[in-house]
């Protein structure tokens, strides 16, 4: 059994590190002196449409090399930090700028396993049609419930835990007084809550660390709760003795995860922490540069995940090669896709034209899980068959390889994670690279505010509407 589970961790490790050599070896192109070098405002830089080259701002979290096909966190490769780290860890890295010393690795998870129990949130979630919602949906109304709470009732110093169970007074009508049945009973209490001094602060200052922390924490309990609810099965307890990967995992199928599947979960996680300027980490800017909250922030990067050509790919990725069904459908299903000019999903990038090397390390992780279930070999023959042909046909030429989305899907259904929570699943990972991005921003924040070139007409004469036509 150990030895079982050391060679289990062993082959992850393998799998990692032979996938950073492959990288190096095929790594061709520039360093991109313009994305890395000090730069003073205003700055020249050739925009294209969707914003393709522009530069909204400066930060020292993460870079993403396209051409060279890199990403690095804090300096460190992502490949060493999926190789010898925890998400945890990359957390801590990616908020405060250094790898955790151990004292305060366990510090930080402390406090994340201390903000894993949200029991009243789950229990508001619970009164929603959540099985008739879109996750992504759901999980920003968890999250509005979390600032809710954080904003206006549980930074004030008189609310006790034992009181936080009691939240949505307000809300919810009083219930008729107690009959004396020992089950199936609530009591709303009423309590006056002191508004927090500290509210107006907003983001600035520690209080915006705390809340980041408190997103953290709280998201993977919100997903798997969503999860659980959708299916008509009661969310569970966080397992403070679980990692963050492990403990989601848990929440999420009421079993405790293999050593095995909680270290790909783990890995996962990392893959998926950040990620440059992308269109969620640009939204969540966007609303944080207004000067709103940290929450809202989040939630508007999870609005923005959701789209099939950002987080939602993974989704799509996986009804598509149900949709092609056999690896002798491929190339006739491609040759349809191709005569409707339709995008591949889990395919292309606007920043790599190299192979994505989270991609790198997603496809040998997703042949490694699915070899032993027919079903997933089978789907994983049909994505590899699928990658070839794109290969052969458009994909050299207009450097378009899988990216992150194109092998997380197998990898989450092999874990028997249902396909509607894996864009949740990417928020739980990226919540710290938002909540990273944000922080660095507000230190010298500038709203955002670009201009629109204006190709509508002047000078109209306006007619009244019983005059029109
Ligand atoms: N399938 C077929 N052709 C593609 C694809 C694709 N998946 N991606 C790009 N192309 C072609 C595109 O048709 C265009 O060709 P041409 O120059 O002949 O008109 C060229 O490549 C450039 O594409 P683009 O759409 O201008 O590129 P973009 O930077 O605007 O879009 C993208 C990037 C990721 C939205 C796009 O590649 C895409 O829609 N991919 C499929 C959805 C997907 O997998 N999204 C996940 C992205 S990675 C994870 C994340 O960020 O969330």
């Amino acid at each position: 059994m150990a030895k079982q589970k050391a060679d289990d961790l062993t082959m992850i490790q393998d799998i990692i590190l032979n996938a950073k050599e492959a990288a190096q070896k095929e790594i061709d192109g520039n360093a991109e002196p313009e994305f890395t070098q000090k730069i003073s405002w205003p700055v020249d830089c050739k925009v294209g449409p969707g914003l393709e080259g522009a530069i909204a701002c400066e930060t020292e979290i993460g870079y993403v090399n396209g051409s060279m096909g890199y990403l690095i966190y804090r300096g460190y490769d992502i490949f060493d930090l999926c190789a010898y780290s925890s998400f945890e860890e990359v957390s801590y890295l990616l908020l405060f700028g250094e790898l955790p010393s151990k004292e305060e690795l366990k510090e930080f998870k402390e406090s994340l396993n201390e903000y894993r129990h949200l029991l009243d949130i789950k229990r508001l979630l619970m009164s929603f049609p959540l099985e008739n919602m879109n996750p992504m949906a759901a999980l920003r109304l968890g999250i509005n419930f979390m600032r809710h709470k954080q904003t206006y009732r549980d930074q004030a110093e008189v609310v006790s835990k034992a009181e936080s169970i009691a939240t949505d007074e307000d809300s919810i009508a009083m219930e008729t007084p107690p009959r004396g049945e020992r089950k199936s009973i609530y009591e709303f209490r009423k309590k006056q809550y002191r508004r927090p001094k500290n509210v107006q602060a907003g983001l600035v200052g520690s209080e915006g660390v705390g809340s980041c922390i408190r997103l953290i924490a709280g998201l993977p309990t919100i997903v798997a709760a969503i999860a659980r609810i959708r299916k008509g099965h009661l969310p569970i307890e966080p397992d403070t003795s679980l990692t963050l990967a492990g403990n989601f995992l848990y929440m999420l199928t009421g079993e405790k995860p293999t050593p095995l599947a909680e270290r790909i979960m783990d890995i996962c996680l990392i893959l998926h922490a950040d990620h440059g300027m992308n269109a969620s980490t640009f939204a969540a800017m966007v609303v944080a540069s207004t000067l709103s909250d940290v929450y809202s922030s989040v939630e508007a990067g999870v609005a923005a995940l959701n789209g099939p050509l950002h987080g939602g790919a993974n989704e799509q990725v996986l009804l598509m090669l149900n949709q092609i069904g056999s690896e002798a459908n491929v190339e006739p299903w491609f040759a349809q896709m191709m005569k409707k000019k339709r995008k591949i999903m889990g395919f292309g990038h606007r920043v790599y034209k190299a192979y994505d090397p989270r991609a790198r390390i997603l496809g040998p992780l997703a042949k490694m899980i699915s070899a032993t279930t027919p079903e997933l070999r089978d789907f994983f023959k049909i994505a590899q068959t699928l990658e070839k042909v794109v290969n052969k046909s458009f994909g050299k030429d207009k450097n378009i390889f899988p990216n992150v989305d194109y092998y997380s899907g197998l990898v989450y259904k092999a874990l028997n994670i249902d396909h509607e929570i894996f864009t949740p699943i990417f928020a739980v990972s990226r919540v710290s690279g938002w909540c990273a991005r944000v922080l660095e921003y507000l230190e010298k924040n500038r709203i955002f505010r670009p201009r629109a070139i204006y190709n509508g007409e002047f000078n109209k004469k306006y007619t009244p509407i019983n005059k029109r036509k």
